[in-house]
């Protein structure tokens, strides 16, 4: 009998239809089925909520909020997301590949799970959700660059946000900010400790990083959202946060 190889998360190429595959994979764990090492992930979540309702303080201090997560896999996340809205009578639109929202629980009055790709299926999750009051999108933006534009996306995303509401991209690679981190002695320092090699790291400058999210992006996407009538912000992740030296969060609020 020949033996499947194990799946290598560090060198997939994920993009939307990847992470269905993983969905339908058996045998890994959650984390590993939304492309993290266990390690990654593991027992950060509760800090990762922290900062998310932090930064979009409606969800804890309001009720009857319309709130919308794109993308919430299938880990402890939205599980948690799942549980405040239910203790906060919000309703929560789960937006996912149908093999990944087939993870997560349905609770009567509180979970809507309206499957597809977004942006493309934006009418779907308006049918779902209405105007939306909080609208998360964690650690999926990057995986979105992959397979649309991304100013269809901050388009669609603005357009769901009720008058008040924010939404909330947040875990965004930026590569701008990483290669800044690696070039201080600080950076050095974690690439030594993570990698185990004693030589130095040489940033490279100068050179095209064709699909990833640098400075530049972020700011197109933020001046296409203050064009449409939001304010944005960009916001640093808590140090605490296992990937918050070289990720950004990405605010927008309806006025
Ligand atoms: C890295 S996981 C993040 C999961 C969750 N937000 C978290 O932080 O625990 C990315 C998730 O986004 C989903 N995804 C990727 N592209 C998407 C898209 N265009 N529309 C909806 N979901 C998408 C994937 O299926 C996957 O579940």
């Amino acid at each position: 009998m020949t033996s499947r190889p194990a799946l290598d998360l560090a060198t997939l190429e994920l993009d939307y239809e990847g992470f269905r595959r993983l969905a339908r994979e058996p045998g890994l764990s959650a984390h590993e089925k939304i492309g993290f090492p266990d390690s990654y992930r593991e027992g950060f979540e509760p800090a990762i909520l922290a900062d998310i309702v932090a930064k979009l303080p409606r969800l804890a201090s309001d009720e009857g909020l319309s709130v919308v997560d794109i993308g919430p896999g299938c880990a402890a996340l939205p599980r948690m997301l799942i549980d405040l809205c239910r203790d906060r009578r919000h309703t929560i639109t789960l937006v996912d590949s149908p093999e990944m929202l087939a993870l997560l629980p349905d609770v009567a009055g509180v979970t809507r799970k309206a499957p597809g790709l977004f942006p493309k299926n934006a009418a779907e999750v308006r049918a779902a959700a209405g105007r939306a009051d909080a609208l998360i999108c964690y650690s999926v933006l990057h995986y979105i660059y992959v397979d649309c534009n991304l100013f269809d996306f901050v388009d669609a995303t603005v357009a769901l946000l009720a008058p008040g509401g924010r939404a909330l991209i947040g875990d965004i690679p930026n590569h701008s900010k990483r290669r800044r981190f690696f070039a201080t002695e600080g950076g050095q320092a974690f690439h030594r400790a993570f990698t185990g090699s004693t030589e130095p790291y040489v940033v490279p400058h100068d050179t095209p990083v064709p699909g990833k999210i640098d400075d530049a992006v972020l700011m197109g996407l933020m001046q296409r959202a203050q064009a449409a009538g939001c304010d944005a912000y960009l916001l640093p992740q808590p140090a605490d946060l296992p990937m918050a030296n070289r990720r950004d969060d990405l605010l927008l609020a309806r006025p």
